[in-house]
């Protein structure tokens, strides 16, 4: 039997360990040092304890890069700010499966904006929370900490998660991505187990060399 070669995975570094102070400058950068996407964490202090920015600060930094623009809502009621974060420059919009009452219905309003719909599971929660959303997907955001603050430690069952949810999503073209303690450390199992996204904050934005961090998370 041959093995074979994986895609190396799409690197969204997480602005969300840069110096606020510099956002724009920190996206253009990162996009010189090879990342894939631009990863952008929406707190809104309710869904998630802690705050960080909304569709204002995301408008002022699009002109910055011209990598897609990931944004990872971790808000209540995202429908009423869908439209918002498309008009700042939004590529793929994210929501937790968790924080919407009707989700099949969010995924739609995703859609209308023109943007990519993603959905995100928190650790705890099953991937039967997809079943009979799937084929209105084109994300699967999967935590693998508890959503909130960045620099936080992989949870390991998320691996476990992550090939059944491989598994689970066949050959429907969903990209898997995973967020949360992601480092070149367990950056190739995570790609094995059926990841074409990595997104990192710390593993990127804390370190001096921010090319050297993609290439060992990407694997080269
Ligand atoms: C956590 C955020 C992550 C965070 C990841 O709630 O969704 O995107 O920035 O940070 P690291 O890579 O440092 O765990
Ligand atoms: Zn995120």
């Amino acid at each position: 039997m041959t093995a074979t070669k994986l895609m190396p995975p799409k690197i969204a570094p997480s602005v969300l360990s840069a110096d606020f102070a510099a956002l724009g400058a920190a996206v253009q950068n990162v996009q010189q040092a090879g990342a894939d996407w631009i990863h952008l964490d929406v707190m809104d202090g309710a869904y998630v304890p802690n705050l960080t920015f909304g569709p204002p600060v995301i408008k002022a930094i699009r002109s910055h890069s011209t990598l897609p623009f990931d944004v990872h809502l971790m808000i209540v009621e995202p429908d009423r700010h869908l439209q918002a974060f498309r008009d700042a420059g939004a590529d793929w919009i994210t929501v937790h499966a968790e924080a919407c009452t009707h989700l099949h219905r969010t995924l739609q309003a995703i859609k209308a904006t023109g943007a990519k719909a993603g959905v995100s599971l928190n650790p705890a929660t099953p991937l039967t929370a997809l079943d009979y959303v799937l084929d209105d997907l084109d994300l699967i955001l999967v935590m693998s900490v508890n959503p909130g603050f960045g620099g936080q430690r992989f949870i390991p069952a998320t691996l476990v998660k992550l090939n059944a949810l491989k598994q689970m999503v066949a050959d429907r073209p969903i990209e898997i991505s995973v967020d949360g303690g992601v480092i070149p450390d367990n950056a190739q199992v995570l790609t094995q187990a059926g990841a074409t996204v990595l997104v990192a904050g710390s593993a990127v934005f804390g370190t001096s060399d921010w090319a050297q961090a993609i290439r060992a998370l990407k694997g080269s």
